[in-house]
């Protein structure tokens, strides 16, 4: 579980965040979707303590602390002057890369785990190579992999696929549903691409004007969500046509 209750941000006169709450089922993969400039990577930041909130609470699973967060940046946000390999051991060291300075244990250990990640969204070859070098689903691939690493009990993704083309975008999405079904991580992630997105989450958290003016399944979100919400879906999105009230004969 993860609850947010409750989340004011401002920025100058601006108000970002105005009263943000929702609860997250363990395990699942939730999509958090609104319009540019709607603080939805503030939310995300907020989430992981990466930005502070003016009022309001972030609760995690029992026994879960801040430390359980991954999140891969909008953008990727890779450290462009260190290699692949240290950009993911980056957060099992809390930043001490390269590891040659660690005790031989506990690089073994890093090695063992960044290897296994780095198979695994199959760039071992590429360890020792810088991001500059790498193609843009290359560093998508890189950032989730460093997301991932610590083994996350929440993960948040901030808009993985923007900028890629079509095909990186749908390898990206790819893996990150099968990641999310080994490795069951709860998940919120936020994307433009509602096409790719809506298909692949249980619910849709929508963001705007501040507060969440829907929570709920992509069925439902076809079937009651407040006509803005839709409206700002159905151009990106073919919702499914609302199921009609049935008809009573006499
Ligand atoms: N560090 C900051 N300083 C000042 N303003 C900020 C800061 N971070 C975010 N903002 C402002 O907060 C608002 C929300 O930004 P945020 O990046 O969260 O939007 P978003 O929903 O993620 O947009 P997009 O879909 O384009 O990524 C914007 O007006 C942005 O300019
Ligand atoms: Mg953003």
């Amino acid at each position: 579980m993860l609850r947010v209750n409750d989340l004011y941000r401002s920025f100058g006169d601006r108000s970002v965040l105005q009263g943000v709450s929702f609860a997250l089922k363990p395990a699942s993969i939730n999509g958090l979707i609104g319009p540019s400039g709607g603080g939805k990577s503030v939310l995300l930041k907020i989430i992981a303590h990466t930005c502070k909130c003016e009022y309001g609470s972030v609760i995690f699973d029992k026994g879960a602390s801040v430390a359980d967060v991954g999140l891969m940046f909008q953008e990727g946000a890779l450290f462009d002057s260190m290699t692949v390999y240290d950009n993911v051991a980056f957060p099992l060291v809390g930043g001490k890369v390269p590891t040659t300075s660690l005790p031989r244990e506990v690089r073994e250990e890093v090695c063992e785990k960044v290897g296994s990640m780095l198979a695994r969204v199959g760039l071992l070859k590429a360890a020792s190579k810088m991001p500059g070098q790498l193609s843009g689903g290359m560093r998508r691939r890189v950032s989730l992999a460093r997301a991932l690493v610590g083994r996350p009990r929440i993960l948040l993704l901030d808009d993985p696929t923007s900028g890629l083309d079509p095909v990186a975008s749908s390898v990206i999405m790819d893996l990150i549903v099968e990641l999310h079904k080994e490795y069951r991580p709860t998940t919120v992630m936020v994307s433009h691409d509602l096409r790719r997105l809506l298909p692949c989450v249980e619910r849709v958290l929508a963001l705007f004007d501040g507060t969440i003016a829907f929570d709920g399944s992509v069925a439902d979100l076809a079937q009651s969500a407040p006509v803005f919400v839709r409206s700002f879906v159905s151009c990106r999105y073919e919702l499914p046509s609302p199921v009609a009230e049935p008809i009573v004969l006499e």
